[in-house]
């Protein structure tokens, strides 16, 4: 029987979800719901000194108006050690950002709480809001924490390498405000029950929302559940758990209801973390044969006045190059912003953008080719840690995407191809994330019929989590796709950390691995114990399991199904339970998944208008579970890193602190007529350090080097370099 782990077998949940039938948070059938609307506030700072709700409780169908003056006073709503940030969940007047949620509004219907919201209020002070990363402001700090790593790094005296360097360069380069957007937006059902808490909610960490809303509510764990067997993507931005949660929580104990609670589209824009805006400075110092000296990379974010988020974008310059001397420290000031937050890639997607347009500019300074400039630059380990990786096809991607795009035929000229009214411009960058695995568990149950029931506690965002678990149980009992059935999304289910940081297949895979393969070993141990069986003391290593059935495999047509051997020993089901844990490895080795990112940009000459041709993505990814869930990580991360690059900016009126653009009219995410024919392609050379799947994670990989593969191509077609994300055509006017 062939694998099925490295197939391209469709998703298993894809009939479901082009049905209508895979259930979202917000389709749950609850009975006796009512709906709850988030009322958020008009200004940035300030206070409110007033909500009249008469008007509002007046509509017909209102059930309550909770405000800072009646909600529920809660404790613990501070940062957390598990990455949730603070919540603003109505316990004081205060208003510290635009869209903050100040009230909800309780109906028997959705319009009818759509009426009362609309119906309150509200009277606020406001005071003048602070944003901005003008380095006059003066009032930078040194974050706590950068995605679990040091602020700062130095190998060597980076100013000394600097100055003695024959050729520098040093350049700043900035980032927009991101908002993610997935399809699905935010939503709870919050429902209690005799003081425990239900929670269907639209979140990547189903245990870890369980931890923080028992913590808030001063609950024991077992006394909340939460359930998410579908996921409309997520990005990062259902990784904490934000105020609406607790908020419908809350309401439905006022209430005495089951309260749904579901995010409008503006309501994204805030209440739930953004990307922030970055603002970057990379100084390079190199002999002339292109030998990298010296690498400054550092970055100044925001973050709001009442919590920490920082966007780490001086982590690649850590490790991706081998130089001698390097410095990375991060920076933040505080503005009357919503809390930044984890968007995939943290760091990394703006990060890169930044080092490797410095790459790019050094390039062109030497005359050297951008790709013989990184392989000269190429580490042979963890420069920072003096690690050994634990597996890099860098070079390999090069090579192979730099056959795959013609890299060969380019131009050595910036501003020389032209294609009738359109300039056209070759550009390339890396990419690079690092690998994660945590703790996970999973429970496998082979039952009498045959089937295999797997549970684990994951949820599927959107990744094809469903499908490769399958894959991963099936092959490692030796059974059809089709007789495996994996539940995911429920507190219930054996725990597994937080679909963030790119770590779900290795760490929930490996689990499930571990739990059916003990299966697999009990099952087998039964039939050469069972002197019934056709298997009675046949040795272990001759036991085999294809579609189903264990058998000799050295005598053809002597064995029988794995049901047969259930049913006859009287057992309705067989279960084993793996609780599966990263090794030292993690210690020894530096783990990061690579790749190499080519584009061509068409730029029209008179009007700036920038159009993506062609995009070639070569991957270092580990082995491949699944290629098409795999492909459509990769794709949608070079779709992303489009919008990166051209057209996603939430836009900020500085005046006032608010989005002006909080929707999906006028943020601009790329559509299908802004994405060209994406190449694809990845080296499936299996880790052996980073798991028993040897596959590094890909979620989060392609995001990486897009933008600056683009930004360094719209370079070549234009000769003008522009630092400055999204590169709009005024830009290049
Ligand atoms: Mo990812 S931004 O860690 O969901």
């Amino acid at each position: 029987m062939p694998e099925l782990v490295g197939s391209a077998l469709e998703r298993v949940d894809g009939r479901d979800k082009v049905t209508g039938a895979a259930g979202y948070t917000a389709d749950h059938p609850i009975a006796d719901v009512v709906h709850a609307v988030l009322v958020t506030s008009a200004i940035a700072h300030g206070r409110v000194e007033g909500i009249d709700a008469a008007a509002a409780e007046a509509v017909a169908g209102v059930l309550a108006v909770l405000t800072h003056d009646n909600a529920a006073r809660l404790r613990r709503l501070g940062r957390d050690a598990d990455g949730n940030h603070a919540i603003l969940a109505l316990q004081d007047a205060e208003i510290r950002y635009a869209n903050q949620p100040i009230a909800v509004v309780v109906a028997d219907t959705l319009e009818q709480a759509r009426e009362g919201a609309r119906r309150l209020v509200v009277r606020y002070t406001a005071k003048a809001p602070r944003v901005g990363l003008d380095p006059v402001r003066g009032r930078s700090f040194r974050p706590k924490q950068v995605v679990e790593e040091k602020s700062d790094t130095a190998r060597g005296t980076v100013t000394t390498a600097l100055y003695r360097s024959p050729v520098r360069m040093e350049a700043v380069y900035t980032t927009a405000f991101q908002t993610h957007n997935p399809l699905e937006p935010h939503a709870t059902i919050a429902a209690w029950d005799d003081g425990q808490l239900t929670l269907y909610d639209a979140t990547q960490g189903i245990f870890d929302c369980r931890a923080r809303v028992a913590r808030i509510f001063g609950l024991r764990e077992d006394a909340v559940r939460v359930v998410s067997p579908f996921v409309g993507g997520g990005f990062g931005s259902k990784g904490p758990v934000w105020s609406h949660v607790v908020l419908a929580a809350m309401a439905a104990r006022h209430v005495n209801r089951p309260v749904k609670l579901v995010l409008e589209r503006p309501q994204m824009f805030g209440p739930v973390g953004w990307r922030a805006r970055t603002r970057q400075t990379v100084a390079l110092g190199a002999e002339p044969d292109g030998t990298l000296a010296a690498i400054h990379h550092h970055t100044l974010a925001e973050t709001s006045t009442f919590d920490e988020f920082m966007e780490a974008s001086s982590l690649p310059a850590r490790m991706l190059y081998a130089s001698p001397a390097s410095a990375t420290t991060h920076r933040l000031v505080r503005s009357t912003i919503a809390t930044p937050s984890y968007a995939r890639a943290p760091g990394w997607a703006t990060g890169t953008f930044a080092l490797e347009c410095a790459m790019d500019e050094l390039a062109w300074t030497l005359g050297l080719d951008p790709i013989e400039l990184r392989l000269r630059n190429y580490a042979a380990k963890d420069p920072d840690t003096g690690r050994p990786w634990s597996s890099n096809g860098l070079r390999e991607c090069y090579r192979i995407g730099a056959t795959r795009f013609g890299w060969h035929r380019r131009a050595p000229q910036p501003g020389v191809w032209r294609d009738g009214d359109w300039r056209v411009g070759w550009g390339m960058a890396v990419s690079v994330y690092p690998t994660h695995r945590s703790e996970a568990s999973a429970m496998a149950r082979v039952h009498n019929d045959g089937t295999l029931v797997v549970e684990v506690g994951t949820q599927d965002i959107g990744t094809g989590t469903y499908t490769i678990l399958t894959q991963i149980a099936a092959d490692a009992l030796g059974i059809p796709a089709a007789q495996v059935a994996v539940r995911l999304g429920d507190t219930r289910y054996p725990e597994t950390p937080i679909s963030g940081g790119s770590q779900t297949a290795a760490s929930a895979g490996s689990a499930v691995h571990e739990a059916v393969t003990a299966l697999r070993q009990e099952v087998t141990r039964r039939a050469r114990k069972d002197p019934a069986s056709p298997l009675h003391d046949v040795p272990e290593d001759c036991v085999a399991i294809e579609e189903g059935r264990l058998f000799d495999s050295r005598v053809f047509g002597k064995g029988e199904s794995v049901a047969s051997l259930l049913a006859r020993q009287g057992e309705p089901y067989l279960e084993a339970r793996a609780d599966a844990a990263p090794g030292k490895e993690m210690d020894e080795y530096a783990m990061y998944a690579f790749g190499a990112q080519f584009a061509e940009v068409r730029v029209d000459a008179e009007l700036g208008v920038i159009r993506v041709s062609r995009m070639v993505g070569v991957f270092d990814v580990g082995r491949a579970l699944n290629s098409r869930t795999l492909r459509s990580q990769l794709v949608g991360g070079m779709v992303w890193g489009i919008g990166l690059a051209l057209t996603e900016d939430t836009v900020l009126d500085s005046r006032v602190a608010r989005v002006v653009n909080g929707n999906l009219a006028d943020y601009h995410v790329p559509v299908d007529a802004d994405v060209p024919e994406v190449d694809v392609t990845w080296i499936g050379a299996p880790d052996n350090c980073v798991s028993p799947l040897c596959a590094k994670g890909v979620g989060e990989l392609a995001i990486t080097g897009a933008p600056a593969a683009i930004a360094n191509a719209i370079y070549h077609a234009t000769g003008r370099r522009v630092r400055d994300l999204p590169i709009t055509l005024d830009k290049l006017l």
